[in-house]
This record gives structure tokens, C-alpha cells and sequence, in this order.
């Protein structure tokens, strides 16, 4: 997307992307997980990586080939996403997290596959809730330094807007910067193109008009490197 004048902005530095959905296992072989592609938090490694930064991907059940000098982390579970996210985050100067973590997990993993009975019931699956990897790692102020950023994927409910839904959560998780993305009837799923608004801690809202899931990650880096200390 960007031609010869591409900045490396982004050289020296080191960068943390989340990407894909988690899956919570019922058993061996079924498991809870969500719609996220992986393709917004691919793009956002691809474009650090062309700007210079050393790249995490931490990378959960998606189908994309590896980008081209990214160090990928391959995870299942919220759990584990959350173990490297944690680990890499220790020494990065910038955390995106465009993975959809799974809310909620089973409370108990079967060891065998669940059969059907003959009776026609079927089981019912008790679940708790997984860590919030964001908060997480945004409360840490231990990790004082690295630009932290947050998804929002909001349809807008009686309790108010999606800007309205995401500035509560960029609030509730204290992340930097909240990229919001209106997903009333799932039309961002799996699509090659994005539109959000990127929300700031600092009360800065940026519009990204319809365009590539490359071009508003490029926007991103952007406002994460307006945002690096020095
Ligand atoms: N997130 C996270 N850990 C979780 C859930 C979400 O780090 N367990 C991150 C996502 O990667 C995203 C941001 O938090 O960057 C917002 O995710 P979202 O699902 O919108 O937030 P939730 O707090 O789970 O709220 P909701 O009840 O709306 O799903
Ligand atoms: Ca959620």
C-alpha cells in the first residue's frame, strides 16, 4: 500500500500483534471458538514488519501463511494466548491486540469425546470466564513504556452507540488506543476491507474511511508511533 517513501518509523523497534480467534475445548474434538479470520492482525505484522519492526505475531488457528520475516507463536486457548502475549509483551515497545479471545471457556475439559444419549437430552456446558489479556496488560504499568492497543467489534445495543459502547471499554481495559469497528450484520469478518474509528486515551479520535485492512493498519502504527515516549 505504501510506495517508495515508506517510513521506517518502526526500525529498532520491538512489536507485539495478536491475530485469529481461540478455541475452547469441550473435548479432543469440538470446541467453542469465534469468526475472527486472522486477516487484520496479519495485515498489522506485514505493515511493522515493512516499517522496520521486529515482529511478534502470536497467532491463534489462523489458516494464513506466515508473513515474510515475522516471528510467529502458534496458540490454541485463551490461556495460552494469553502466556505469550504476557511474555512477549515483557520487553515490547507496542502491543496490538487484534485477536477475538473467547469470553469464556468450559469449566471442565472431557478427556473423552462426549457421546450422545439415547434419551434425545443433550448436556449441558457450564463455562467461566477467561482472563482479559488487555486489561491484563494494561493495569501492568509494570511493562511502563509499550503503546498498548485494543479491538472493539461492536454491533450497538440499548445501552448506547458503538463510539459510545467503545470509549466504556477503552476506559474499562486502559489501553491506549481502541480501534472500534462497527460490525452490525458481520460484515467484517473475513473481508479484505475494515472501517474504524481509532479512539485514544488522550480523547483523540481518528475516522479510517472504508479502505484495506492494510491501510488502516497502517494508520494504526501511525498513531502508536505519535504515542512512542521518545
Ligand atoms: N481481549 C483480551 N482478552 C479477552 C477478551 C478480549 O485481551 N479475554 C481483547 C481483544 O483482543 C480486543 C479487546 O480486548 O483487543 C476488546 O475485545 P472485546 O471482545 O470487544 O472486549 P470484551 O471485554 O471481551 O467485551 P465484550 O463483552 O463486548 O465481548
Ligand atoms: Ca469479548
Amino acid at each position: 500500500d505504501r510506495g517508495a517513501e515508506a517510513s521506517h518509523d518502526l526500525a529498532g523497534r520491538k512489536v507485539v500483534v495478536s491475530a485469529g480467534g481461540t478455541r475452547e475445548y469441550l473435548d479432543p474434538v469440538r470446541f467453542l471458538g469465534n469468526r475472527s479470520s486472522g486477516l487484520q492482525g496479519y495485515a498489522l505484522a506485514r505493515a511493522a514488519a515493512s516499517r522496520g519492526a521486529h515482529v511478534t505475531l502470536v497467532s491463534a488457528n489462523v489458516t494464513l501463511a506466515d508473513p515474510a520475516g515475522v516471528s510467529v507463536v502458534r496458540v490454541e486457548t485463551t490461556q495460552q494466548l494469553r502466556d505469550a502475549v504476557v511474555a512477549a509483551t515483557a520487553t515490547a515497545d507496542a502491543v496490538v491486540m487484534a485477536a477475538a479471545p473467547a469470553d469464556f471457556r468450559p469449566t471442565a475439559v472431557s478427556e473423552a469425546k462426549i457421546k450422545k444419549a439415547d434419551d434425545g437430552s443433550a448436556p449441558s456446558i457450564e463455562l467461566e470466564q477467561n482472563p482479559d489479556i488487555l486489561a491484563e496488560i494494561s493495569h501492568d504499568r509494570a511493562r511502563e513504556g509499550a503503546v498498548i492497543v485494543g479491538f472493539a467489534a461492536e454491533t450497538g445495543d440499548a445501552t448506547g452507540s458503538v463510539l459510545e459502547l467503545g470509549r466504556a471499554k477503552l476506559a474499562r481495559k486502559a489501553c491506549d488506543l481502541l480501534v472500534v469497528n462497527d460490525v452490525s450484520g458481520g460484515a467484517v469478518f473475513g473481508s479484505a476491507d475494515n472501517e474504524a474509528v481509532v479512539l485514544a486515551a488522550d480523547g483523540a479520535a481518528v475516522e479510517v474511511p472504508h479502505g484495506s485492512k492494510t491501510a488502516l493498519a497502517h494508520v494504526i502504527w501511525d498513531e502508536v508511533v505519535r504515542r512512542f515516549a521518545d
